[in-house]
């Protein structure tokens, strides 16, 4: 059985809305092996699909299907360490995790930007697809099926403070509260500003982040689905956070923090419990620079 490890991936970083996103030290495992059924089971207590509707399964047979393989049938074995439906990536780890188990079983017919172009448009937008690929922080664009893309290290002085409600927020449904038109000057206002996210993460100009990610496309109509979200990103900015935004489509909200700020994750512990969100997790996280790969 082969074993792929798969990060989980943080997108839109506030204005990139469908074009930025980085991966994050919190890893999905995925064993797989051909045989003549389909077998699928979980290694945690996450309840997943069985059958054919698995993700996981899905994109491992559209590699097959592609390369005309024969598929008779999979042996899958999941562990989820990424919450599902939280903002976290956790669809884009499994497809990720099909795709390339499957390359790699059939001797890697396909190249790197055919899986992040497949990847992406399974997905439907290319933010976590491709640094759940590829590692680090990535900004693309999908356009007519292949993902126009640059993939940049950022350094590890930096946390990532996931904020995980207890519930649940389906991308679909937080895509559903947006609206079908924005003024112009909003649209200049997140160009700008994702354009600022990008480089500064890059370029280590942490002063500019908060203002990188205030974001008029997005936040402002998913804020009102995660009750609490004001209040925490408040507590974040006055305990020292460089910026706090919306995780992908939520729930999760992401403070990014200086590791030398020691005390940010303890305190936002004492202050999320002070909310009355006591059943909120709290993970300090870092950038996965690697990307998807095959654990010997
Ligand atoms: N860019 C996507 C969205 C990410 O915000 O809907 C979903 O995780």
């Amino acid at each position: 059985m082969i074993k792929v490890k798969i990060p989980a991936t943080s997108a839109n970083i506030g204005a990139g809305f469908d074009s930025l996103g980085l991966a994050l030290d919190l890893y999905n495992e995925v064993g797989l092996e051909l045989s003549d059924s389909i077998d699928i089971a979980s290694l945690d207590d996450v309840k997943v699909p069985c059958g054919s509707s698995n993700l996981i399964y899905q994109s491992f047979k559209y590699i097959y299907d592609l390369c005309d393989k024969p598929l008779p049938g999979l042996t899958v074995r999941q562990l989820n360490n990424i919450p599902m439906a939280r903002g976290l990536g956790s669809s884009s780890a499994c497809i990720v995790g099909g795709l390339v188990g499957a390359n790699t079983l059939l001797g890697e017919p396909l190249g790197t930007d055919d899986l992040v172009n497949i990847a992406a448009t399974m997905e439907g937008h290319p933010d976590n697809s491709t640094p759940a690929l590829l590692g680090g922080l990535v900004t693309a664009v999908l356009e007519n099926g292949k993902v126009y893309y640059v993939k940049q290290e950022i350094s590890d002085h930096l946390q990532f403070v996931a904020f995980i409600p207890d519930f649940e927020l389906k991308t679909s449904f937080a895509r559903a509260a947006l609206p079908k038109e924005i003024p112009h000057k909003d649209g200049v206002f997140n160009l700008s500003r994702a354009a600022l996210m990008s480089v500064s993460l890059y370029s280590e100009k942490y002063e500019n982040l908060r203002v990188a990610a205030d974001d008029r496309l997005h936040q402002p109509y998913r804020l009102s689905l995660i009750n609490g979200a004001h209040e925490v990103f408040d507590m974040a900015y006055k305990l020292g956070a460089y910026a706090a935004y919306i995780s992908g489509a939520g729930s999760t909200l992401m403070a990014i923090v200086d590791k030398k700020n020691a005390a940010f994750v303890g305190e936002t512990r004492k202050g999320l419990d002070r909310l009355g969100l006591c059943s909120w997790k709290l993970h300090s996280l870092s950038i996965d620079n690697r990307g998807a790969r095959i654990e010997e």
